[in-house]
């Protein structure tokens, strides 16, 4: 198991010296005005998007660059189709043919894509605090997307969470709110809880194997539970978690079996919530680990609903970062 407090500086290297986001790093101390700016952007997005009548060329002569050094297909895919609708141009940068297999640097490989010139930068890394470490670096006037890294934030996660939570219930201050599963190695669960006290809702509940639990001092403000029956009683929203096995350095469950008797979400277990309780889930799901099939594809879950605003939600960040930005 690693050791996974998260510490980073990312709020504070995200805006620059008037206090305007030049990056988007965490969700973590985003002033709730902002977050609801983007989220009232990402509904307008989807709103002119469905619509079809208005060309969404906002970023037209833009170049984003998806650095992405850990798989994605939600995250990458949406970034991309994003990016696109807004007029943009988009590299997806291929890990397994650079020349990072050839030994080349983090900082090389970015400034070596920058002299090439382009507007933003979508990265994913397993090493928490990458983009931080990018955006810090960089030599030009390039954006920093933090599309996942370690366990330490996915703000555009937790950006669309909120989108598809929102567009079910306005409401938001009346939620209480389970999220179940791996928290510890999650950077989902950390944007959700960003993302979720931004928004006020009225309860988080944080249900988790002791292994697998946050370290109660990071969330003070939220009820932590180990029972996952305790934990989804009166629910009005579930948040499912994937084992994240890729930062775990044993085995910290016992079996998925086990594991999902314990705290995988069945239609039995579903009931303790209230009926009309939303499921979520950021995927890729683990069907019969923390979520049972019948769930995933029932109707209380908006898992892809979620991955469908994902497009949305990464619309409006690449906007709200890029149209008014000059170009070196
Ligand atoms: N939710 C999420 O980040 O999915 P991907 O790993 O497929 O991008």
């Amino acid at each position: 198991m690693t050791n996974d407090t998260v510490t980073t500086s990312s709020a504070a290297a995200q805006v620059d010296r008037h206090g305007n986001l030049r990056h988007l790093l965490t969700l973590d101390g985003l002033p709730r005005e902002r977050v609801l700016a983007l989220l009232d952007r990402a509904d307008a997005m989807r709103r002119d998007s469905h619509a079809g009548t208005r060309p969404l060329d906002l970023l037209s002569g833009r170049t984003v660059i998806n650095l992405f050094f850990e798989p994605s297909t939600r995250t990458r895919t949406s970034f991309d189709l994003a990016a696109q609708r807004l007029g943009a141009k988009v590299i997806n940068f291929d890990l397994a043919s650079s020349s990072t297999i050839k030994g080349e640097s983090l900082l090389d490989t970015v400034h070596t894509l920058e002299a090439m010139h382009c507007d933003a930068f979508v990265v994913r890394h397993k090493e928490t605090g990458t983009p931080e470490f990018i955006a810090r670096h960089l030599r030009s006037q390039a954006a920093v997307i933090n599309a996942g890294d370690g366990n330490h934030a996915h703000p555009t996660q937790g950006l669309l969470d909120a989108v598809t939570l929102r567009r079910h219930r306005p409401e938001l201050g009346e939620l209480r709110v389970v999220i179940c599963g791996d928290i510890r190695h999650s950077r989902v669960a950390r944007s959700d809880i960003h993302m979720l006290r931004a928004l006020q809702v009225r309860e988080i509940r944080l249900c988790a194997p002791q292994e697998l639990q946050a370290d109660p001092a990071e969330f003070p403000d939220c009820h932590i539970f180990h029972n996952f029956d305790d934990a989804i009683d009166g629910v009005d929203v579930a948040i499912m978690l994937r084992l994240q096995k890729e930062r775990m350095q044993a085995a910290a469950i016992p079996s998925e079996a086990e594991y999902f008797q314990r705290y995988g979400l069945s239609i039995a277990r579903l009931r303790h919530a209230r009926s009309d309780c939303l499921v979520m889930h950021p995927g890729p799901v683990n069907r019969g680990v923390e979520i049972a099939g019948d769930v995933v594809d029932g109707p209380q879950s908006l898992i892809l609903e979620q991955v469908a605003n994902g497009v949305f939600a990464r619309m409006a960040a690449l906007a709200q970062l890029l149209e008014n930005r000059v170009g070196d």
